[in-house]
């Protein structure tokens, strides 16, 4: 797809932004860097920087306060990367966790099927060059890594190919040590680890990476009724987060791109330059992975309901996103270049993030740097900001050019320390996206600032 081909897919009045611009941004402001560049790098795997990692954790504790938190019916865990090998055979995942990739004969170019044109697929030809393609052939994402120090003596396993199994793993531990009942849910966030054939466009496909995942366990007879309340709480969630809500919607899958755990799949799906993409999938697992694991560790998964005493293994409904897609996501959703206008002659780039998850929250900025009394009083508010939220302290250049190196990492709020500030104990609180600014009591900016960043889900 060439550039312009790209930006025309908007859907509404303003562009896709192009992936190369965040990426750019990305390294330059210190959100995301290539893994390991000085020794030129490893496709598919990168590093957060101090703007990143505060952004990531900010996405990570709000999806954790909005499931786990304001829920009284889900728990959270954290397991391990590494687990017993067999449960990568009970899960499946050994036998089909793979992808079919052909080679171009003459190109040498490798493809993903699911990933080719119906027509290069029908007629046998590289859509890049038009050479003949081999035959498909089956690759296993799971990474391999070895356990124990005696050559021949070390066990082989897996670093885990999805975060969820832990939870399953952890199923019967949860329920006889916290007091939940069925229905009740299971949360982690952790890493995940694919060999991914095709890594690429930036964060949007790695070989690490991280989820999150809810695991709601059920009576089968209510399944119908969970699957669809969180079908529709997990849309509204995304919803909730990002500014262009026509870019979200929801994609059932075809019976041939079911995974092999699931019996009923939907996306949801947020659309960028790339096109309509997978966000999160919302699974349908019903006793799959209860059942296998049961029969693979000889205990007994099966849940006795405490009132009519019924023996059953209990459905699962799974909520699986990824924390790197909704890093790429908003940043993707909330980038602008504003051209310049009666406010801002030179314009600017901004990240429109919503406050609450936005890196820093505000910047405190004395007018000056060369008069003591400003800057005195400058850093006196920002020592006071910092203990309840992420705030900066920037004298560096005029006021302008602050401003605007703040918008274009999206913080949402600047506070200026002026002369009248001297005089009167009021300070100017400017807001991002409109530029409005407005005068307000020094003594009052941390609780005014508190319950602009504050989370906020209606749950
Ligand atoms: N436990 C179910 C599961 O793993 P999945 O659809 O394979 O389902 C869930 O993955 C989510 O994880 C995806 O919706 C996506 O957000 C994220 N994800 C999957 N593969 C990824 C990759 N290679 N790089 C970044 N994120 C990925």
């Amino acid at each position: 797809m060439t550039q312009t081909e790209e930006q025309t897919l908007s859907t509404g009045d303003t562009p896709h932004v192009p992936i190369e611009k965040i990426v750019s941004l990305c390294k330059r402001r210190g959100f995301v860097y290539p893994n390991s560049e000085i020794y030129g790098g490893v496709s598919g795997i990168y590093d957060f920087g101090p703007l990143g990692v505060e952004l990531r954790n900010n996405i990570r504790r709000f999806w954790w306060w909005s499931m786990v938190q304001t829920n009284d019916n889900v728990v959270g865990i954290e397991g391990s990367i590494i687990t017993h090998p067999r449960v990568w055979e009970a899960s499946g995942h050994v036998e089909n966790f793979v992808d079919r990739l052909v080679d171009c004969k003459n190109c040498k170019r490798r493809f993903r099927v699911d990933h080719l044109p119906e027509e290069n697929i029908q007629q046998n030809k590289c859509p890049v060059c038009g050479g003949e393609l081999t035959e498909p052939r089956k690759f296993n994402l799971m990474m391999e890594t070895y356990i124990g120090v005696v050559e021949g003596e070390r066990m082989k396993t897996y670093l885990r190919g999805e975060a969820c199994q832990n939870i399953y793993l952890d199923y019967d531990n949860v329920l006889k040590s916290s007091r939940v009942q069925i229905p009740f849910g299971i949360c982690q966030i952790g890493k995940a680890f694919r060999n991914e054939v095709t890594p690429g466009n930036f964060l949007f496909r790695q070989r690490e990476f991280e989820q999150w995942d809810l695991q709601f366990f059920v009576h089968p007879s209510e399944m119908e009724k969970w699957y669809e309340y969180w079908k529709e709480r997990r849309f509204e969630w995304y919803k909730s987060i990002i500014n262009h809500k026509d870019r979200l919607r929801f994609r059932p899958h075809g019976p041939d791109e079911l995974a092999h755990y699931a019996k009923k799949a939907f996306d949801v799906e947020y659309q960028t330059v790339l096109g309509w993409q997978e966000w999160e999938g919302i699974h349908w697992r019903q006793d799959w992975d209860l059942s296998r694991h049961s029969e693979y560790s000889g205990q007994d998964l099966s849940y006795t309901d405490p009132e009519t005493r019924e023996r059953y293994i209990p459905w699962i409904v799974e909520t699986s996103g990824g924390v790197d897609r909704t890093f790429l996501n908003l940043l993707l959703d909330a980038y602008e270049e504003e051209p310049p206008t009666g406010k801002d002659k030179e314009g600017r780039t901004v990240l429109h993030l919503n406050p609450m998850l936005a890196p820093v929250k505000v910047a405190v900025l004395p007018l000056q740097k060369n008069k003591e009394e400003l800057v005195t009083t400058a850093k006196e508010l920002h020592h006071k900001l910092r203990r309840v939220m992420v705030s900066q302290y920037d004298e560096v250049s005029n006021i302008g050019r602050r401003y605007r190196r703040q918008d274009e990492i999206g913080t949402p709020f600047c506070v200026t320390i002026d002369f009248t500030t001297l005089e009167d104990q009021t300070v100017t609180v400017r807001e991002r996206d409109s530029m409005a600014q407005i005068r307000l009591p020094m003594n009052e900016v941390p609780a005014y600032l508190l319950e602009r960043v504050r989370w906020d889900y209606s749950v």
